[in-house]
Protein backbone atom coordinates (compact mmCIF):
# COMPACT_ATOMS: atom_id res chain seq x y z
CA UNK A 1 0.00 0.00 0.00
CA UNK A 2 1.17 3.75 -0.93
CA UNK A 3 2.24 6.24 1.52
CA UNK A 4 1.62 9.51 1.42
CA UNK A 5 5.49 9.93 1.40
CA UNK A 6 5.83 7.46 -1.23
CA UNK A 7 3.65 9.57 -3.58
CA UNK A 8 4.87 13.06 -2.27
CA UNK A 9 8.42 11.82 -3.20
CA UNK A 10 7.38 10.16 -6.69
CA UNK A 11 5.84 13.99 -7.07
CA UNK A 12 8.86 15.72 -6.23
CA UNK A 13 11.52 13.50 -8.16
CA UNK A 14 9.04 14.04 -11.30
CA UNK A 15 8.73 17.69 -10.43
CA UNK A 16 12.72 18.07 -10.41
CA UNK A 17 13.00 15.82 -13.28
CA UNK A 18 10.78 18.45 -15.28
CA UNK A 19 12.70 21.64 -13.79
CA UNK A 20 16.19 20.32 -14.90
CA UNK A 21 15.01 19.13 -18.64
CA UNK A 22 13.30 22.73 -18.62
CA UNK A 23 16.46 24.48 -17.64
CA UNK A 24 18.45 23.05 -21.23
CA UNK A 25 14.87 22.74 -23.25
CA UNK A 26 16.17 24.15 -26.23
CA UNK A 27 12.83 25.76 -27.69
CA UNK A 28 13.75 25.01 -31.42
CA UNK A 29 13.72 21.31 -31.60
CA UNK A 30 10.65 20.15 -31.30
CA UNK A 31 11.60 16.34 -29.80
CA UNK A 32 12.77 18.57 -26.81
CA UNK A 33 9.46 20.20 -26.09
CA UNK A 34 7.07 17.51 -26.58
CA UNK A 35 9.24 15.35 -24.34
CA UNK A 36 8.70 17.97 -21.54
CA UNK A 37 5.03 18.23 -22.31
CA UNK A 38 4.83 14.48 -21.73
CA UNK A 39 6.59 14.83 -18.72
CA UNK A 40 4.51 17.39 -17.68
CA UNK A 41 1.57 15.66 -18.67
CA UNK A 42 2.83 12.59 -16.29
CA UNK A 43 3.13 14.88 -13.35
CA UNK A 44 -0.64 15.93 -13.72
CA UNK A 45 -1.70 12.10 -13.96
CA UNK A 46 0.28 11.56 -10.67
CA UNK A 47 -1.54 14.65 -9.25
CA UNK A 48 -5.22 14.02 -10.58
CA UNK A 49 -7.27 11.87 -8.81
CA UNK A 50 -9.41 9.15 -10.20
CA UNK A 51 -12.70 10.85 -10.17
CA UNK A 52 -11.29 13.91 -11.71
CA UNK A 53 -9.42 12.05 -14.41
CA UNK A 54 -12.73 10.93 -15.24
CA UNK A 55 -14.46 13.62 -15.02
CA UNK A 56 -11.74 15.21 -17.17
CA UNK A 57 -12.35 12.37 -19.75
CA UNK A 58 -16.30 11.86 -19.85
CA UNK A 59 -17.57 15.42 -19.02
CA UNK A 60 -14.86 18.18 -19.13
CA UNK A 61 -13.25 17.62 -22.11
CA UNK A 62 -16.49 16.59 -24.02
CA UNK A 63 -18.20 19.75 -22.55
CA UNK A 64 -15.21 21.72 -23.68
CA UNK A 65 -15.68 20.89 -27.25
CA UNK A 66 -19.27 21.19 -27.47
CA UNK A 67 -18.84 24.83 -26.30
CA UNK A 68 -16.11 25.58 -29.09
CA UNK A 69 -18.29 23.87 -31.70
CA UNK A 70 -21.22 26.58 -30.39
CA UNK A 71 -18.46 29.46 -30.34
CA UNK A 72 -17.06 29.01 -33.95
CA UNK A 73 -20.84 28.45 -35.04
CA UNK A 74 -21.26 32.08 -33.55
CA UNK A 75 -18.42 33.28 -35.25
CA UNK A 76 -17.78 34.22 -31.74
CA UNK A 77 -13.39 34.20 -32.19
CA UNK A 78 -13.62 36.97 -35.04
CA UNK A 79 -15.71 38.48 -32.51
CA UNK A 80 -13.36 38.50 -30.29
CA UNK A 81 -10.37 39.42 -32.73
CA UNK A 82 -12.31 42.79 -33.76
CA UNK A 83 -10.80 46.30 -32.20
CA UNK A 84 -7.55 45.04 -32.32
CA UNK A 85 -7.93 42.21 -30.15
CA UNK A 86 -9.18 44.25 -27.34
CA UNK A 87 -11.14 42.74 -24.18
CA UNK A 88 -14.64 42.58 -24.40
CA UNK A 89 -17.56 42.12 -22.17
CA UNK A 90 -20.23 39.58 -22.02
CA UNK A 91 -22.87 42.00 -23.21
CA UNK A 92 -20.79 43.34 -25.61
CA UNK A 93 -20.28 39.60 -27.54
CA UNK A 94 -23.69 38.69 -26.99
CA UNK A 95 -24.97 41.91 -28.85
CA UNK A 96 -22.16 41.10 -31.58
CA UNK A 97 -22.90 37.80 -32.01
CA UNK A 98 -26.72 37.54 -31.30
CA UNK A 99 -27.20 35.10 -28.62
CA UNK A 100 -28.57 35.57 -25.13
CA UNK A 101 -26.47 37.15 -22.28
CA UNK A 102 -26.54 34.72 -19.61
CA UNK A 103 -26.29 32.20 -22.16
CA UNK A 104 -22.83 33.42 -23.48
CA UNK A 105 -21.73 34.29 -20.37
CA UNK A 106 -21.77 30.06 -18.91
CA UNK A 107 -20.04 28.97 -22.94
CA UNK A 108 -17.70 32.21 -22.58
CA UNK A 109 -17.12 30.96 -18.44
CA UNK A 110 -16.41 27.19 -19.65
CA UNK A 111 -14.14 28.01 -22.15
CA UNK A 112 -12.12 30.24 -19.88
CA UNK A 113 -12.15 27.84 -17.16
CA UNK A 114 -9.79 25.76 -19.81
CA UNK A 115 -7.61 28.51 -20.85
CA UNK A 116 -9.11 28.28 -24.35
CA UNK A 117 -9.79 31.98 -23.83
CA UNK A 118 -8.94 34.60 -20.58
CA UNK A 119 -10.83 36.28 -18.46
CA UNK A 120 -9.03 39.18 -17.97
CA UNK A 121 -11.61 40.61 -15.36
CA UNK A 122 -14.80 39.35 -14.39
CA UNK A 123 -17.11 38.91 -17.43
CA UNK A 124 -14.52 40.05 -19.53
CA UNK A 125 -12.64 38.15 -21.75
CA UNK A 126 -9.76 37.99 -24.99
CA UNK A 127 -8.10 35.78 -27.45
CA UNK A 128 -5.19 33.14 -26.65
CA UNK A 129 -2.85 32.42 -28.68
CA UNK A 130 -5.08 28.81 -29.33
CA UNK A 131 -8.35 30.77 -29.49
CA UNK A 132 -6.45 32.77 -32.06
CA UNK A 133 -5.44 29.86 -34.08
CA UNK A 134 -9.27 29.35 -34.51
CA UNK A 135 -8.95 32.26 -36.59
CA UNK A 136 -7.97 30.31 -39.09
CA UNK A 137 -10.14 28.32 -41.46
CA UNK A 138 -8.36 24.65 -40.78
CA UNK A 139 -7.97 24.90 -37.31
CA UNK A 140 -12.10 25.93 -37.19
CA UNK A 141 -13.28 23.95 -39.67
CA UNK A 142 -11.58 20.62 -37.66
CA UNK A 143 -14.02 21.83 -34.83
CA UNK A 144 -17.03 21.61 -37.34
CA UNK A 145 -15.62 18.89 -39.36
CA UNK A 146 -14.83 16.50 -36.70
CA UNK A 147 -18.23 17.65 -34.54
CA UNK A 148 -20.34 16.64 -37.28
CA UNK A 149 -18.52 14.10 -38.97
CA UNK A 150 -16.38 12.35 -36.47
CA UNK A 151 -18.09 12.01 -33.04
CA UNK A 152 -20.66 10.04 -34.32
CA UNK A 153 -18.92 7.47 -35.97
CA UNK A 154 -17.02 6.95 -32.36
CA UNK A 155 -20.34 7.05 -30.57
CA UNK A 156 -21.65 3.95 -32.29
CA UNK A 157 -18.63 2.13 -32.10
CA UNK A 158 -19.20 0.48 -28.99
CA UNK A 159 -22.57 -0.57 -30.37
CA UNK A 160 -21.28 -1.45 -33.82
CA UNK A 161 -18.20 -3.68 -31.89
CA UNK A 162 -20.91 -5.15 -30.17
CA UNK A 163 -23.32 -6.11 -33.12
CA UNK A 164 -20.00 -7.44 -35.23
CA UNK A 165 -18.83 -9.89 -32.09
CA UNK A 166 -15.95 -7.30 -31.97
CA UNK A 167 -13.84 -8.64 -35.56
CA UNK A 168 -11.48 -6.33 -36.44
CA UNK A 169 -13.24 -3.78 -39.22
CA UNK A 170 -12.40 -4.80 -42.59
CA UNK A 171 -14.87 -3.32 -44.82
CA UNK A 172 -15.21 0.01 -46.01
CA UNK A 173 -19.06 0.01 -46.49
CA UNK A 174 -19.48 -1.79 -43.50
CA UNK A 175 -18.17 0.78 -39.86
CA UNK A 176 -19.35 2.96 -37.76
CA UNK A 177 -19.56 5.57 -39.76
CA UNK A 178 -22.46 3.67 -41.67
CA UNK A 179 -23.99 3.19 -38.42
CA UNK A 180 -23.84 6.61 -36.50
CA UNK A 181 -24.95 8.46 -40.02
CA UNK A 182 -27.55 6.27 -40.86
CA UNK A 183 -26.30 6.14 -44.24
CA UNK A 184 -24.96 2.99 -46.64
CA UNK A 185 -22.41 5.15 -48.44
CA UNK A 186 -18.99 5.28 -47.94
CA UNK A 187 -17.19 8.00 -45.97
CA UNK A 188 -15.81 9.30 -48.97
CA UNK A 189 -19.20 9.27 -51.40
CA UNK A 190 -21.11 10.77 -48.31
CA UNK A 191 -18.51 13.55 -48.32
CA UNK A 192 -19.06 13.99 -52.08
CA UNK A 193 -23.17 14.42 -51.35
CA UNK A 194 -22.48 16.65 -48.68
CA UNK A 195 -19.78 19.78 -50.18
CA UNK A 196 -19.88 21.79 -46.91
CA UNK A 197 -18.81 18.87 -45.31
CA UNK A 198 -15.80 18.35 -47.72
CA UNK A 199 -14.52 21.60 -48.01
CA UNK A 200 -14.62 21.71 -44.32
CA UNK A 201 -12.84 18.30 -44.05
CA UNK A 202 -10.45 19.36 -47.00
CA UNK A 203 -9.61 22.67 -44.86
CA UNK A 204 -8.96 20.61 -42.26
CA UNK A 205 -6.24 18.20 -43.90
CA UNK A 206 -4.42 21.63 -44.02
CA UNK A 207 -4.27 21.61 -39.97
CA UNK A 208 -2.74 18.45 -39.63
CA UNK A 209 0.53 19.27 -41.68
CA UNK A 210 0.91 22.24 -39.86
CA UNK A 211 3.12 22.65 -36.53
CA UNK A 212 5.25 19.28 -36.61
CA UNK A 213 8.17 18.63 -38.59
CA UNK A 214 7.80 17.72 -41.86
CA UNK A 215 9.77 15.27 -44.02
CA UNK A 216 10.01 18.50 -46.50
CA UNK A 217 11.59 20.69 -43.74
CA UNK A 218 15.56 21.31 -44.08
CA UNK A 219 17.76 18.57 -42.76
CA UNK A 220 14.90 16.02 -42.72
CA UNK A 221 14.84 13.78 -45.76
CA UNK A 222 17.64 14.48 -48.45
CA UNK A 223 14.90 15.81 -51.09
CA UNK A 224 17.71 17.30 -53.15
CA UNK A 225 19.72 14.20 -53.15
CA UNK A 226 17.51 11.69 -53.33
CA UNK A 227 14.90 13.14 -55.62
CA UNK A 228 16.89 15.95 -57.01
CA UNK A 229 19.95 13.97 -58.29
CA UNK A 230 19.87 12.20 -61.52
CA UNK A 231 16.11 13.49 -62.15
CA UNK A 232 15.27 13.58 -65.74
CA UNK A 233 15.85 17.45 -67.11
CA UNK A 234 13.75 16.55 -70.40
CA UNK A 235 11.13 19.10 -70.91
CA UNK A 236 7.80 17.18 -69.94
CA UNK A 237 9.44 14.84 -67.39
CA UNK A 238 7.48 15.40 -64.12
CA UNK A 239 9.51 15.41 -60.73
CA UNK A 240 6.20 14.92 -57.94
CA UNK A 241 3.13 13.37 -58.55
CA UNK A 242 0.85 14.65 -55.03
CA UNK A 243 -1.50 11.87 -55.46
CA UNK A 244 -4.36 12.39 -53.54
CA UNK A 245 -2.88 15.62 -52.68
CA UNK A 246 -6.55 17.48 -51.67
CA UNK A 247 -6.24 20.56 -52.14
CA UNK A 248 -2.74 21.00 -53.34
CA UNK A 249 -0.81 22.20 -50.32
CA UNK A 250 2.01 19.69 -49.85
CA UNK A 251 2.47 20.45 -53.14
CA UNK A 252 2.59 23.93 -52.91
CA UNK A 253 5.00 23.84 -49.68
CA UNK A 254 7.28 21.34 -51.92
CA UNK A 255 7.24 24.29 -54.94
CA UNK A 256 8.40 26.57 -52.05
CA UNK A 257 11.25 24.76 -50.78
CA UNK A 258 12.15 23.00 -53.91
CA UNK A 259 10.84 24.43 -57.07
CA UNK A 260 14.56 24.89 -58.20
CA UNK A 261 14.60 21.36 -58.89
CA UNK A 262 13.83 20.14 -62.53
CA UNK A 263 11.18 18.39 -63.53
CA UNK A 264 6.57 19.23 -63.54
CA UNK A 265 4.56 19.09 -60.07
CA UNK A 266 1.50 17.51 -60.55
CA UNK A 267 -1.69 17.92 -57.92
CA UNK A 268 -3.66 14.87 -58.28
CA UNK A 269 -7.64 13.95 -57.26
CA UNK A 270 -11.37 13.12 -57.27
CA UNK A 271 -12.51 15.50 -60.49
CA UNK A 272 -14.51 17.08 -57.66
CA UNK A 273 -11.77 17.83 -55.40
CA UNK A 274 -9.55 19.77 -57.54
CA UNK A 275 -12.22 21.57 -58.87
CA UNK A 276 -12.05 22.64 -55.07
CA UNK A 277 -8.57 23.62 -54.79
CA UNK A 278 -8.83 26.68 -57.52
CA UNK A 279 -5.75 28.11 -59.19
CA UNK A 280 -2.53 26.97 -57.96
CA UNK A 281 0.63 28.54 -57.73
CA UNK A 282 2.06 29.03 -61.33
CA UNK A 283 4.10 26.46 -62.02
CA UNK A 284 1.73 23.52 -60.97
CA UNK A 285 -0.99 21.42 -62.40
CA UNK A 286 -3.57 19.97 -61.33
CA UNK A 287 -5.68 16.83 -62.72
CA UNK A 288 -8.56 15.00 -61.62
CA UNK A 289 -7.60 11.00 -61.36
CA UNK A 290 -8.88 7.82 -59.67
CA UNK A 291 -6.34 6.50 -57.88
CA UNK A 292 -7.33 2.91 -58.06
CA UNK A 293 -6.64 3.30 -61.89
CA UNK A 294 -3.05 3.30 -63.46
CA UNK A 295 -1.26 5.81 -62.81
CA UNK A 296 -1.37 8.64 -66.42
CA UNK A 297 1.36 9.95 -65.30
CA UNK A 298 4.87 7.20 -66.34
CA UNK A 299 7.77 7.50 -65.12
CA UNK A 300 7.51 10.25 -62.54
CA UNK A 301 10.87 10.89 -60.13
CA UNK A 302 8.66 10.42 -57.30
CA UNK A 303 4.85 9.78 -56.41
CA UNK A 304 3.86 11.27 -53.56
CA UNK A 305 0.78 9.58 -50.75
CA UNK A 306 0.46 11.95 -47.51
CA UNK A 307 -1.99 10.60 -45.82
CA UNK A 308 -4.09 8.65 -48.06
CA UNK A 309 -3.38 5.05 -47.58
CA UNK A 310 -4.07 5.03 -43.93
CA UNK A 311 -7.97 5.40 -44.96
CA UNK A 312 -7.77 2.32 -46.65
CA UNK A 313 -8.57 -1.23 -45.32
CA UNK A 314 -5.27 -3.87 -46.94
CA UNK A 315 -7.06 -5.04 -49.71
CA UNK A 316 -7.63 -1.40 -51.42
CA UNK A 317 -4.10 -0.04 -50.19
CA UNK A 318 -2.92 -3.00 -52.13
CA UNK A 319 -4.74 -2.11 -55.52
CA UNK A 320 -4.04 1.41 -54.98
CA UNK A 321 -0.23 0.83 -54.63
CA UNK A 322 -0.62 -1.42 -57.43
CA UNK A 323 -2.69 1.12 -60.02
CA UNK A 324 0.84 3.83 -58.96
CA UNK A 325 3.90 0.74 -59.16
CA UNK A 326 2.57 -0.07 -62.66
CA UNK A 327 3.58 3.71 -63.97
CA UNK A 328 6.81 3.34 -61.74
CA UNK A 329 10.09 3.35 -63.73
CA UNK A 330 12.09 0.39 -61.75
CA UNK A 331 15.43 1.84 -60.90
CA UNK A 332 14.53 5.35 -61.40
CA UNK A 333 10.75 6.30 -59.71
CA UNK A 334 10.16 6.65 -56.26
CA UNK A 335 7.41 5.99 -53.86
CA UNK A 336 6.54 8.32 -50.68
CA UNK A 337 4.44 7.45 -48.22
CA UNK A 338 4.25 10.35 -45.85
CA UNK A 339 2.36 8.73 -42.93
CA UNK A 340 1.71 7.77 -38.93
CA UNK A 341 3.91 4.45 -38.93
CA UNK A 342 3.29 3.17 -35.24
CA UNK A 343 6.30 1.78 -33.57
CA UNK A 344 5.82 -1.71 -31.85
CA UNK A 345 6.67 -0.11 -28.50
CA UNK A 346 5.92 2.76 -26.40
CA UNK A 347 3.26 4.05 -29.23
CA UNK A 348 2.17 8.07 -29.05
CA UNK A 349 -1.10 8.79 -28.07
CA UNK A 350 -1.70 10.80 -31.32
CA UNK A 351 -0.34 7.82 -33.18
CA UNK A 352 -3.16 5.06 -31.87
CA UNK A 353 -5.76 7.50 -31.74
CA UNK A 354 -5.84 7.74 -35.45
CA UNK A 355 -5.03 4.56 -35.73
CA UNK A 356 -9.04 3.76 -34.22
CA UNK A 357 -10.14 7.31 -36.09
CA UNK A 358 -9.36 5.47 -39.28
CA UNK A 359 -10.65 2.43 -37.71
CA UNK A 360 -13.92 3.98 -36.98
CA UNK A 361 -14.54 5.88 -40.71
CA UNK A 362 -12.87 3.90 -43.05
CA UNK A 363 -11.95 0.15 -41.60
CA UNK A 364 -9.02 1.63 -41.99
CA UNK A 365 -5.56 2.04 -39.75
CA UNK A 366 -2.12 3.38 -38.92
CA UNK A 367 -0.37 0.84 -39.97
CA UNK A 368 3.05 -0.59 -38.37
CA UNK A 369 6.28 -1.16 -39.75
CA UNK A 370 5.49 -4.24 -39.93
CA UNK A 371 2.68 -4.57 -41.94
CA UNK A 372 4.26 -1.87 -44.62
CA UNK A 373 6.95 -4.35 -45.08
CA UNK A 374 4.34 -7.12 -45.92
CA UNK A 375 1.61 -5.16 -48.20
CA UNK A 376 4.41 -3.64 -50.31
CA UNK A 377 5.71 -6.85 -51.72
CA UNK A 378 1.76 -7.82 -52.85
CA UNK A 379 1.67 -4.54 -55.01
CA UNK A 380 5.78 -4.63 -56.57
CA UNK A 381 7.26 -2.81 -54.43
CA UNK A 382 10.24 -2.71 -52.29
CA UNK A 383 10.40 -0.33 -48.86
CA UNK A 384 13.87 1.27 -49.05
CA UNK A 385 13.63 3.20 -45.89
CA UNK A 386 11.69 4.80 -43.17
CA UNK A 387 12.49 8.08 -42.80
CA UNK A 388 11.20 8.82 -38.78
CA UNK A 389 11.26 12.30 -37.44
CA UNK A 390 10.22 14.05 -33.81
CA UNK A 391 7.79 12.00 -31.21
CA UNK A 392 4.14 11.72 -32.71
CA UNK A 393 4.98 12.94 -36.10
CA UNK A 394 4.34 11.20 -39.05
CA UNK A 395 7.22 9.16 -41.26
CA UNK A 396 8.23 8.72 -44.60
CA UNK A 397 8.24 5.60 -46.29
CA UNK A 398 10.59 5.67 -49.20
CA UNK A 399 9.73 2.04 -51.59
CA UNK A 400 10.80 1.58 -54.88
CA UNK A 401 9.59 -0.93 -57.76
CA UNK A 402 11.21 -4.25 -56.57
CA UNK A 403 13.68 -6.01 -58.58
CA UNK A 404 11.62 -8.83 -60.03
CA UNK A 405 8.34 -7.01 -59.47
CA UNK A 406 5.45 -7.77 -62.66
CA UNK A 407 2.69 -5.18 -61.58
CA UNK A 408 -1.15 -6.18 -62.90
CA UNK A 409 -3.69 -3.59 -62.62
CA UNK A 410 -7.31 -4.16 -62.28
CA UNK A 411 -8.50 -1.63 -64.98
C1 LIG B 1 -7.10 12.28 -46.00
S1 LIG B 1 -7.14 13.13 -47.49
C2 LIG B 1 -5.46 13.58 -47.70
C3 LIG B 1 -5.28 14.74 -48.60
C4 LIG B 1 -3.87 15.25 -48.76
N1 LIG B 1 -2.97 14.24 -49.28
C5 LIG B 1 -3.36 15.77 -47.45
O1 LIG B 1 -2.41 15.24 -46.91
O2 LIG B 1 -3.92 16.72 -46.93
C6 LIG B 1 -7.36 11.82 -48.67
C7 LIG B 1 -7.52 12.33 -50.08
O3 LIG B 1 -7.77 11.21 -50.95
C8 LIG B 1 -8.68 11.65 -51.94
N2 LIG B 1 -9.32 10.49 -52.58
C9 LIG B 1 -10.24 9.65 -52.05
N3 LIG B 1 -10.58 8.71 -52.95
C10 LIG B 1 -9.84 8.96 -54.06
C11 LIG B 1 -9.71 8.30 -55.32
N4 LIG B 1 -10.41 7.20 -55.60
N5 LIG B 1 -8.84 8.81 -56.21
C12 LIG B 1 -8.10 9.92 -55.93
N6 LIG B 1 -8.17 10.59 -54.74
C13 LIG B 1 -9.03 10.10 -53.82
C14 LIG B 1 -9.65 12.51 -51.17
O4 LIG B 1 -10.40 13.34 -52.03
C15 LIG B 1 -8.72 13.26 -50.24
O5 LIG B 1 -8.28 14.48 -50.80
Amino acid sequence: METIGDFSSRVQSRLQELVSKSQSLDVDVADERRQLFDLAQSLCSELETPMESIYRLIVIQPILYMSVRIAVNLDLFDVLAQDGNAPKTVKQLAGKVGADETLLGRILKNMAASDLIRETIPGTYEHTSLSTSLLNLSHRDGFFFCHDIMLPSFTATPQFLAETKYANPSNITSTPFQLGHHTKLTFFEYLAKHPKQAQEFNNFMGLYATDRPRWLDEGHFPVRDILGKGANTEKDAVLLVDVGGGKGHDLILFQKRYGDLPGRMILQDLPSVVEQAGQLPEGLEATGHDFFKENPIKGARAYYFHSVLHGWPDAACVEILRAVAASMKRGYSKLLINEIVIPDEKAHRLGTSMDLLMMTVVAAEERTEHKWRYLLPLAGLKLVKIWKFEIGTESLIEAEVADDATVVVNQ
